[in-house]
């Protein structure tokens, strides 16, 4: 049985609930020099009675980008204003949300990669200088004129660093980049989970959600969910080290936290390509995915975990990703 579901953290499924998300910084879990530094510029900001300088946060789907941006705004007790990169159609779109905002209070301009460039413009002055700068009447009669905003703060995520343009970064005052978590920090967030659920887990079961969980917490909660339901109907409830290993085999997620479009990636890589190196376009044909795809969603894990390698000819795959399919190593026979 192969859940497609099941480990995209670009998925955000309708019972990602709610209530597991923190809502102070000392109950978000890792990511520590990011919350040192956050929980110094919001004391400094609300000492000063200023608003907080704006903040770019990257990383990968699920690792906690919008949980950050709802616990700041909390923790400067302002309201949060989300918005999201690819809704934005509209310079008048944004600024009336821009216009509306009141005094210290937080946008959250999500994946704000994809706002289009002529869109993004009216954030320079407005992050800048706190104006806007809007067009009013047609052709002739067109004139600008300039709004006063109040300070506030921009909180900005995306998954794709590189596809912001250097006026926009270079208006953040600070960036951070999330980093995968460990399986120690992961272990924590699946007994957090089990503690909100009411749920009884053993430690090496939980330990074993944490390390195939791909280093991200969204993924962590939804194979929690999904092994409690096994639990629940073959175990009464109790998730056991034994139950937990049936339900991740059942969803096709192995040792290492890889499932069946890994195994395809991987295999096709060594097998077709003879382990690489080959570009990201032909392996995506191969594979019959988007390329934006394979780099958002595949690739940062089996990067991270050294199962493939970038070189600037291509995808290779590395020794242990030939031991992981159980497939004989021949380094540089066919480079
Ligand atoms: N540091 C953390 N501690 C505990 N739970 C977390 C943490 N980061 C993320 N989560 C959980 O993972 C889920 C996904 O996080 P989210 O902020 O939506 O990720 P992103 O916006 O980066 O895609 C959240 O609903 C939350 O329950
Ligand atoms: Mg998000």
């Amino acid at each position: 049985m192969q859940d497609e579901r099941v480990l995209n953290p670009e998925i955000i499924e309708a019972n990602d609930d709610l209530s597991l998300r923190p809502t102070l910084l000392n109950e978000y879990i890792g990511q520590d020099k990011i919350k040192e530094s956050l929980d110094i510029y919001i004391k400094a900001a609300l000492t000063r009675h200023e608003s907080l300088d704006h903040v770019l946060l990257y990383g990968p789907p699920g690792l906690g980008k919008t949980t950050l941006a709802q616990i700041v705004a909390n923790e400067l007790k302002v309201h949060l204003k989300v918005v999201s990169g690819p809704t934005i159609e509209r310079r008048g779109d944004l600024a009336a949300v821009l216009s509306q905002l009141e005094e210290g209070e937080v946008l959250f301009i999500d994946e704000i990669h994809r706002l289009p460039r002529f869109v993004e413009e009216i954030l320079y002055s407005a992050m800048e200088d706190y104006v806007l700068d809007i067009m009013i009447g047609k052709d002739s009669q067109a004139k600008s004129i300039r709004v006063d905003l109040p300070p506030f703060t921009l909180i900005g995520a995306t998954t794709r660093y590189g596809d912001i343009s250097s006026p926009l970064r270079d208006r953040f005052g600070v960036i951070f980049h999330l980093e995968y978590y460990t399986v120690e920090e992961l272990n924590e967030i699946v007994k957090r989970t089990a503690k909100v659920y009411n749920a009884n887990i053993s430690d090496d079961a939980s330990c074993e959600l944490a390390k195939r969980s791909r280093g991200t917490p969204r993924i962590a909660n939804r194979l929690f969910r999904r092994v409690r339901d096994f639990a629940e109907v073959k175990n009464n409830g109790n998730i056991t080290l034994e139950i937990t290993k049936y339900a991740l085999s059942k969803l096709g997620v192995d040792d290492s936290g890889l499932d069946m479009r890994d195994h395809k990636y991987l295999n096709t890589l060594i097998n077709i390509y003879h382990g690489g190196p080959v570009g990201v376009e032909a392996l995506a044909a191969s594979l019959s995915e988007e390329v934006s795809t394979l780099e958002d969603v595949y690739e940062p894990y089996l990067l991270q975990e050294g199962f493939i390698k970038r070189s600037n000819r291509g995808r290779i795959a590395t020794e242990k990703a030939y031991k992981h399919l159980n497939i004989k190593y021949m380094d540089g026979l066919f480079q």
